[in-house]
């Protein structure tokens, strides 16, 4: 078995089914698998002018028949799963030669489909033979190691990247070229390439900086290369000692982004406190009144914790709505209650009774800021209370005018 310092930021030579038996169980956070597609290309291909098509012809891609893929898939597969950790998830990579019986076998071994996303090429190779339609998309399968297992997903950090909208399962891509493009002697220096821009999307959206990412298959590096720009540790597995050297070359010129760059923000989910739990602590009394904010608006509070409102009975947020005349509205913002003479919204209550509750370590802080709040007010005060004063003696000192005296400026 080989130790972290043997594997962490490696690209290992070999066969990946072998070299991944040295890999410890639930050792890797996700896997990127860009496996052989099974193309079955045996002739090479022409363009109607003549020239060769630079399709995928490499030996690497060949299997003397489906059987022998399927079982070559089913052993790399699952020393995937294997080596994934339950909260990791797996990428595969494919076209309509090989994803649907490598989604299959993916399901036979129980990892669980969370997406398939279209790579739709936005550049695709033309059909020079005019016979089919243009095979304009990959597919990739996203799964995570069991139907219940928890995964990493930053689904807003994808929402920002993709202008504030949801990210969709259709990804608009070019296919590697120009400057990305690595070549050696002016030809590819691999095949099938993938462009960085899609490996970029799979690792900002599913892993976190220092995840550890595993690519069995790493052809020119891409995983590697993205996964170190992205502050990411990676392994990756390679046949061929060229591409390896590929890689090699390609990583020394990466430089991995600065860490404040690469924080997602962790959004704390809002905690939830139903509106029954204010009225059992005795933060609101049943029988009370709540009220709207000009105070035009009342409702009572009933002991199941919903409001009536003339003949209407139901929860803070439906009397809320009915009120404003409107399909839904939030309750806590609507509702206040009556405390010394002072209007409180009903989720600054809300907040305190989860400060005192749920979080009760921040409640030293909240209480900190409370009391900073009340010295500001109590200080406005004080200065509202003093200018009062200065305007009132600087009134009783003005000489008092007599009746017509016109004063002379
Ligand atoms: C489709 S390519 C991956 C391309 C890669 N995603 C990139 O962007 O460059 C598949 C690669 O897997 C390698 N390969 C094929 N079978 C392998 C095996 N059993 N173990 C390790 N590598 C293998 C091939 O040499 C090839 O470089």
């Amino acid at each position: 078995m080989l130790t972290s310092n043997e594997y962490t930021n490696k690209i290992l030579q070999g066969d990946c089914i072998e070299v991944m038996k040295n890999l410890p169980d639930k050792s890797v956070d996700i896997i990127f698998a860009d496996p052989p597609y099974n193309l079955q290309l045996k002739n090479e291909l022409y363009r109607p002018n003549q020239t060769r098509v630079d399709g995928v012809f490499d030996e690497w891609d060949k299997f003397e028949s489906m059987e022998t893929y399927d079982i070559f898939t089913q052993a790399w597969l699952k020393e995937c799963k294997r080596v994934l950790k339950d909260s990791g998830t797996i990428w595969v990579i494919g076209s309509y030669h090989n994803i649907f019986r490598v989604g299959a076998i993916m399901q036979n071994l129980g990892l669980w489909f969370l997406n398939d996303i279209i790579w739709v090429k936005t550049n695709p190779m033309p059909n020079f033979k005019g016979t089919r339609f243009n095979n304009a998309h990959e597919t990739l399968i996203w799964a995570s190691k069991n139907k219940n297992s928890s995964y990493t997903f930053h689904y807003k950090a994808l929402k920002v990247f993709n202008d504030d909208l949801q990210m969709r399962s259709d990804w608009h891509i070019p296919i590697c070229g120009g400057e990305e493009r690595i070549k050696v002697n002016g030809q590819k220096a691999h095949s099938t390439q993938k462009p960085a821009e899609l490996l970029y999307r799979v690792i900002l959206s599913s892993s976190n900086p220092n995840d550890l990412i595993l690519d069995p298959f790493n052809g020119s590096g891409t995983t590697a290369a993205v996964a170190k720009r992205l502050g990411r540790n990676y392994i990756g597995i390679e046949k061929e000692s060229d591409y390896i050297k590929i890689t090699e070359e390609r990583l020394k010129k990466i430089i991995p982004l600065e860490k404040n760059l690469l924080e997602h923000p962790i959004q704390k989910p809002q905690t939830k406190v139903p509106f029954g739990n204010l009225i059992e602590k005795g933060f609101i009394k049943i029988g009370e009144s709540l009220y709207s904010n000009n105070f035009q608006k009342t409702a009572k509070v009933l002991a199941d914790a919903s409001l009536t409102w003339g003949e209407n009975v139901g929860s803070i947020h439906k009397i809320s709505a009915l009120m404003l005349n409107k399909p839904n509205n939030n309750g806590w913002k609507f509702w206040y209650v009556e405390r010394e003479n002072q209007k409180i919204l009903i989720d600054d209550l809300r907040q305190d009774y989860i400060k005192k509750f749920i979080n009760p370590n921040e409640q030293i802080q909240y209480q900190d800021e409370k009391v900073k709040k009340t010295i500001k007010i109590n200080k406005a005060l004080e200065m509202e209370n003093y200018l009062k004063k200065i305007i009132e003696d600087a009134k009783n000192k003005q000489p008092e005018l007599v009746e017509n005296e016109v004063p002379t400026i």
